[in-house]
């Protein structure tokens, strides 16, 4: 069976940027591909990454574990787990590190970013992150990894690092593929619009979780910034603001955005915001509702162990050939 994967790193509460950059298009592609096994993780050692409170870390992995299923993501045809749960990750992605060398890693323009906004210091699993991103898709022999523009360059390193242990070792990985969505690649800031819509940022006001109160959100997309031209045009150089929105707009109803655009050809700010908030709010509740059914059912555990015994099964059998691979151990 061929085998579809992807994490987030539970780091804060997700955002409308992972939901229309991940896990929207997660539960459309397991719609589509019933031919493959969805493996989606908790990338839980990823957030380690940069320093975490313990417990609000535990929190979030737990809230990111129920948000999957809130947002429809079919546990029949899922294996669902928590990365740390799973120990081969953490010695695969060792065995990466030996296979990457410093100069990829120091390219990574998310290690670049992060770097500069840490005060402690810059941890060195920030600089081999990628190492073990490529683990988790290589353990699996992915052939599809579902992600957002901003983790295409990780995936083109693993591309890198299992062609080399290949050719140094002999076939052993399945080369992935990364799968963007349509629309929603790259949400942006909704007050820094040329910066990602990120949950790690500062600026609560720009960015929309998805378990935040919705009446905070109806007022975070009223107090976007837009521009001055008053015109609802897609033109991201020169008008980011109101491209985003459309973006996020697009996404949310499967319109495209030359129709969108259409139809508020007459209208202004005011009332595309309007009703770009009540689709937003629409959406959200939904998954709100079902993520309270899920939070504290005993079924999450139910799948989430299920969850670690077929994730480490496939990955205990991969791991067992690259040792005998390698040549290291007994
Ligand atoms: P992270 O929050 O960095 O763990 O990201 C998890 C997934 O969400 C990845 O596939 C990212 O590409 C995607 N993602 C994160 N932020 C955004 C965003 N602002 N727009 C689109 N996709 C995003
Ligand atoms: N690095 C990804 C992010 O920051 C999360 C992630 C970790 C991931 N391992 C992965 C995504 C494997 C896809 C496949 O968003």
């Amino acid at each position: 069976m061929k085998i579809v994967l992807s994490g987030i790193k539970p780091t804060g509460i997700p955002t409308l940027g992972n939901y229309l950059g991940a896990l929207k298009n997660f539960v459309k592609l397991q719609n589509e591909m019933k031919d493959y096994d969805f493996f989606i993780f908790v990338a839980d050692l990823h957030a380690l990454t940069v320093p975490q409170d313990p417990k609000e870390l535990k929190d979030n992995i737990r809230k990111l574990c129920a948000l999957y299923l809130a947002v429809g993501l079919n546990p029949n045809n899922l294996t669902l787990f928590i990365q740390s749960e799973v120990k081969e990750h953490v010695e695969l992605g060792y065995l990466m590190q030996s296979i990457a060398y410093m100069g990829e890693l120091e390219r990574m323009t998310q290690y670049k970013d992060k770097k500069q906004k840490q005060v402690e210091g810059v941890s060195s699993a920030l600089f081999t992150y990628p190492a073990l991103m490529a683990a988790d898709i290589l353990l699996y022999d992915a052939t599809y990894v579902p992600v957002g523009r901003d983790q295409m360059q990780h995936l083109e390193l693993t591309r890198t690092l299992a062609e080399r242990f290949n050719h140094r070792y002999g076939d052993t990985f399945t080369i992935p593929q990364g799968i963007e969505p349509k629309q929603g690649t790259k949400i942006t800031d909704l007050q820094n619009p040329t910066k990602k819509m990120d949950k790690s940022s500062e600026n609560d006001k720009g960015c929309i979780y998805l378990l935040e109160d919705t009446n905070r959100i109806r007022k975070k997309i009223k107090s976007a910034v837009t521009d001055l031209d008053g015109c609802i045009r897609y033109d991201k150089e020169n008008k980011p603001g109101i491209s985003n929105l459309l973006t996020i707009y697009a996404a949310l109803t499967n319109m495209e955005i030359k129709d969108i655009e259409e139809k508020y050809h007459d209208k202004g700010y005011g009332i595309f915001k309007d009703d770009l908030a009540n689709i937003v709010v629409n959406e959200i509740e939904g998954i709100q509702n079902n993520y309270q059914q899920w939070i504290n059912s005993p079924k999450l555990d139910e799948i989430l162990d299920q969850g670690r015994i077929k994730a480490t099964k496939v990955a205990q059998k991969k791991l067992e050939i690259v040792r005998k691979k390698m040549g290291y151990g007994r």
